[in-house]
């Protein structure tokens, strides 16, 4: 096992019922704004229980996040925390909601001219604006995590940030939000927070026992409640289990002391820069090309995860690795999941080069665990998703 720091500061307040403790967790004197997405919190009733548990506190609001939050978008949001002088930021929604206003924490007390900066130039964020968050989305584990992802169409660029200072105060997590989910955005949550273990697991062995294990333990329960929550996204059993695995996904804990790789999520950013690909789907599209590209580097735990997770106990180490890839598909196809490219745009040629390009611009020529994924690995592998 690798040495680790850990320090995960958010305080989770999970269960029923639990929005109106939101009045508890921010300063009395605080001038609060309130953001939001496109308007999905007005009709499922979580809008009315933020704002009532907020009446006695000063409160601005701003809506209209898009998913995959936009900066252009976001700039009118920093306009209006400078304007009224806002000193906390509460983010109500899924994934893009919270990324925004974590980068807004951040823009907030960044000193120089252009915040945009702060995502082409990686800076990470030591200190941001506190806020907290009111989750209505299991998917990204933002609510637990110090990391963002920001687009601007303009330039069809989606670029990461994060940083010390960028940890929510709290999120609520009450299971209830999910009733509400369109089943698209329920299948999208179970292939991120899925992908998501997967990036922190499926690399090589390392003795981390633990870890393993933990990892394993999610990916199970999400196989489980899968069947059960897309039928009915009212169970609050399966609705609990769902939200808290997609959290523990990625709130740090298991990434600690393993090698990661998270060269899925690299490429699938820049899917969904070029063509709006939802997130989760973009993974869904690279992860079988991966896998297989980076057979003999992975085929150790592969085989691992094909056991343990998928019960799979006949045939050599290669076979079962393999199986683990192909169990892997067709998790993500009984999810109602396309996994090619070529599913969700005639105009796919050409895509893995720009990729390709893209990396090499930026300097990202050496992903993977070992570090050792090159534009050109990276453009076979776009390739083999078409
Ligand atoms: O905008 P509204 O009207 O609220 O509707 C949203 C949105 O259209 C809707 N929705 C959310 N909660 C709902 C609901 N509809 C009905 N009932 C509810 N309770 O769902 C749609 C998608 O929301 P979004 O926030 O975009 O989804 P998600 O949580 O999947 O977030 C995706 C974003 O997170 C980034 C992705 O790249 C993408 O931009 N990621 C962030 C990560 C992080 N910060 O750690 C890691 C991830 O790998 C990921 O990259
Ligand atoms: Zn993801």
């Amino acid at each position: 096992m690798n040495n680790f720091d850990f320090k995960n500061p958010t305080k989770i307040i999970f269960g029923k019922d639990q929005i109106k403790k939101i009045a508890n967790e921010i300063p009395k004197d605080a001038r609060i704004l309130l953001l939001y997405g496109g308007g999905s919190i007005k009709q499922n009733g979580i809008y009315e229980q933020v704002k009532t548990a907020l009446k006695d506190f000063s409160v601005e609001e701003f809506g209209g996040i898009p998913a995959n939050p936009e900066y252009e978008v976001l700039m009118q949001a920093l306009a209006v925390i400078k304007e009224k002088k806002i000193t906390f930021l509460l983010a109500v929604g899924g994934g893009s909601v919270i990324d925004g206003v974590k980068f807004l924490s951040s823009a907030a007390l960044y000193e120089s001219e252009n915040p945009w900066d702060i995502l082409e130039k990686r800076i990470p964020t030591l200190k941001g604006m506190p806020f907290g968050t009111v989750l209505t989305l299991p998917a990204t584990g933002s609510e637990m995590n110090s990391g963002a992802v920001i687009t601007r169409a303009a330039t069809k660029e989606k670029l990461t940030m994060g940083g010390a200072g960028l940890f929510p105060v709290f999120s609520i997590l009450d299971p209830n939000v999910v009733a509400s989910i369109p089943q698209r955005q329920i299948a999208n949550g179970l292939a991120d927070a899925f992908t998501h273990v997967l990036e922190q697991y499926m690399t090589y062995p390392i003795g981390a026992l633990l870890q393993d294990r933990f990892a394993e333990s999610i990916l199970q329960t999400l196989v489980e409640v899968a069947p059960v929550i897309l039928k009915n996204p009212a169970d609050y059993k399966a609705a609990a289990n769902f939200m808290w695995s997609c959290t523990m996904a990625l709130n740090g804990l298991i990434q600690k002391g393993v090698p990661t790789d998270w060269a899925i999520h690299m490429m699938g950013h820049e899917l969904t820069a070029l063509y709006g690909i939802d997130h989760a789907r973009t993974l869904a599209i690279i992860t079988e090309s991966h896998y297989t590209y980076n057979f003999e580097a992975k085929k150790e735990k592969l085989a691992q995860y094909a056991e343990r997770v998928w019960g799979v106990s006949a045939g050599t180490l290669e076979e079962k690795a393999k199986a683990g890839i192909q169990k892997t598909t067709e998790f993500f196809q009984s999810l109602g999941i396309q996994t090619r490219l070529s599913a969700y745009t005639d105009k796919y040629e050409g895509t893995a080069l720009e990729i390709a390009r893209r990396f090499e611009e930026r300097g990202m020529t050496a992903l993977g665990e070992h570090r050792s994924l090159t534009p050109s690995d990276a453009k076979k592998i776009v390739e083999m998703s078409y």
